[in-house]
């Protein structure tokens, strides 16, 4: 890990290691973001085990001007408004994605929407030009601490993970983007930010809907409604698929199968699990299985992150 003064030579390398699938941390004007191309799934799973996040919570996604989020996403009027008056600016729009966009299923948790932001920051926008990738970044902070608003606080936290920290000084913000979600018929404040509801409600000509909860705090994360949930049952810590049910195996050693299988690493590789696992929720969902029956997987690692997504995918009825 190498911290570097944002210089155009720091600007290009990040935007490089970027697009070559390694993880690079750099501030926008809310907080410093732990990036990765949001088209690589392998790359974005390094996210989470970077952050040692015990869950999967969907990421915002960073794009440098509004015309490469329409590529990504649908920008219904509601969102046109808000972007033509915010951004580039701490606001982050839910927005209905474009799924031919390859954003990887795991950015987005496999939801049907996907956060899109575009920071004013100067040298986000300059590393967003020089990646050429959309790029997802959560805060660049160890799950549970606070979010880091200084290189430091980003090489303290997560020294042993990242390829490069760019410093481009204090973030002037300090406080996570505000979202609203845009893709439904009515607006919805979801996490409070340095653009307020009145400032939203100014813009849209019309009162804005707070999500439930303490405004104070941002808005649950992982909570089962953000997440992609199967038709098909779940079961877990299955050894055998029966009639009618699909596998979700995980290692060299699988059970026999009559029905759809999916194997989310052969070779027993969690990142590589974490980055197959909603798209083969997916996929095996949309088999019209009644059943997806789920091979254990060890609990350490990523494998914390994939079992809790997997125990809510089991209990959702
Ligand atoms: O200021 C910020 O937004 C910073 C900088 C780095 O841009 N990023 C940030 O990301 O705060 P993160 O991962 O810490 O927070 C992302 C939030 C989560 O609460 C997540 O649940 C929500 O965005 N989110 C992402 N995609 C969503 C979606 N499709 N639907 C609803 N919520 C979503
Ligand atoms: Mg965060």
């Amino acid at each position: 890990m190498r911290i570097v003064t944002a210089d155009d030579a720091a600007i290009n390398e990040g935007g490089r290691r970027l697009a070559a699938g390694e993880l690079v941390a750099f501030p926008t004007e809310t907080v410093y973001g732990l990036g990765a191309d949001a088209t690589n799934a392998r790359a974005v799973a390094a996210i989470y085990a970077a952050k040692g996040r015990p869950s999967f919570n969907p990421l915002i996604v960073h794009v440098a001007d509004t015309a490469t989020a329409r590529r990504i996403a649908v920008l219904a009027p509601h969102a046109e408004t808000l972007a033509a008056a915010f951004w580039p600016g701490p606001l982050t729009l839910v927005l209905v994605r474009k799924a031919e966009a390859g954003i990887a299923d795991l950015v987005t948790a496999g939801l049907d929407t996907v956060a899109v932001r575009v920071p004013s920051s100067d040298i986000a926008r300059r590393v967003l030009l020089a990646a050429g990738c959309p790029v997802a970044a959560p805060s660049a902070n160890r799950s549970g601490h606070v979010s880091a608003t200084e290189a430091s606080h980003v090489a303290e936290d997560l020294a042993g993970s990242v390829a490069l920290i760019i410093d481009g000084g204090p973030t002037p913000h300090g406080l996570e983007s505000t979202i609203v979600d845009v893709s439904g018929e009515c607006p919805v404040l979801l996490r409070p930010g340095a653009v307020t509801a009145e400032m939203l409600e100014a813009a849209l000509g019309m009162v804005i809907t707070r999500s439930g909860g303490d405004a104070a705090k941002p808005s649950a994360p992982g909570q089962l409604s953000s997440h992609y949930a199967p038709r098909a049952t779940v079961r877990l810590e299955a050894d055998e698929a029966c009639d009618g049910e699909a596998l979700l195996a995980f290692g060299a050693t699988i059970p026999d199968c009559t029905g759809p299988s999916f194997n989310l690493s052969p070779t027993g590789d969690l990142i590589e699990a974490a980055a197959n696992l909603f798209t083969a929720l997916r996929v095996l969902d949309g088999k019209g299985v009644t059943a997806i029956a789920v091979m254990a997987i060890p609990d350490e690692g990523l494998g914390a992150a994939i079992n809790d997504r997997l125990r809510r995918a089991a209990a959702a009825r």
